[in-house]
């Protein structure tokens, strides 16, 4: 199975600093067998999709939302769309990032049926999970994501293709990394309980100060299908490196 590179640029990068980017990760691939093994996807804002579809039109580097709204289109002012998303060439839509949970107090229903909107148009969700520092020290660490995935999860098509990324907040943007030995962890738990739920098409990432001096030691944890990353994946270099690192 490919393993999946996954960029979340979060609310940076202008649409001209896209096609730099862009430029500057194809100058870094020497050939096209880059791709025999991996996925590299980004998500760029809303603004910049569009730039980044076109700078990726000749490309195998694939692309798509940070957040979408449940209907495609209609009186929700203020909202973005699966499906315009889609006809900008965009397969995957990033749902339910901790950002997004946390600041704008999005709750597993309305990433729910945001996850079914997206197969419905037959794009794969990155659905993502994790718990607060709190709730690892007080041993919840698995029921917090169990109820993620159950309550996210509840009714969803479970032979679609979904990406599930398990983040622990307290390793986002903070550069304390889980150690290899609680990503195994979780991760062997998160796969067993996707099994449990019947789902058959899934991969697991691990998100959280993915950089590139620790991320071959991440890849090779069982369940660990790829990764996540925000800030090393906004320099080209650095992301291609984490790329690089299977
Ligand atoms: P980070 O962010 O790599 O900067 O910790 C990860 C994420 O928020 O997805």
């Amino acid at each position: 199975m490919k393993k999946i590179f996954a960029a979340n640029w979060k609310l940076n990068k202008s649409p001209n600093e896209a096609r730099k980017f862009i430029s500057d990760f194809k100058s870094l691939v020497a050939n096209g067998s880059f791709y025999d093994n991996k996925e590299v996807l980004i998500f760029p804002s809303a603004f910049s999709l569009e730039a980044l579809a076109t700078a990726c039109a000749d490309s195998k580097i694939e692309f798509g939302p940070q957040n979408i709204y449940s209907e495609k289109s209609g009186a929700f002012t203020g909202e973005n769309s699966a499906e315009v998303a889609q006809q900008l060439g965009s397969d995957f839509i990033l749902i339910g990032h901790s950002e997004r949970r946390q600041i704008f107090k999005e709750i597993d229903s309305q990433l729910n049926a945001r996850i079914k909107l997206a197969h419905s148009l037959v794009m794969t969700p990155v659905y993502c999970i994790g718990e607060t520092l709190d709730q690892r020290e007080d041993n919840q660490t698995e029921a917090v994501c169990f109820k993620q995935l159950e309550q996210g999860l509840a009714g969803v098509d479970t032979q679609a293709r979904i990406v599930v990324a398990y983040e622990p907040i307290w390793a986002i943007g903070t550069g304390r990394v889980a150690t290899p030995a609680q990503v195994a962890d979780t991760h062997l738990h998160l796969n067993k309980k996707m099994k449990a739920m019947g789902f058959v098409n899934f991969q697991l990432l691990y998100g959280g100060s993915v950089k590139p001096d620790n991320a071959a030691e991440l890849l090779k944890i069982p369940h660990v299908d790829g990764f996540l990353i925000g800030g090393a994946a906004l320099d080209p270099q650095s992301f291609f490196k984490i790329c690089n690192s299977n």
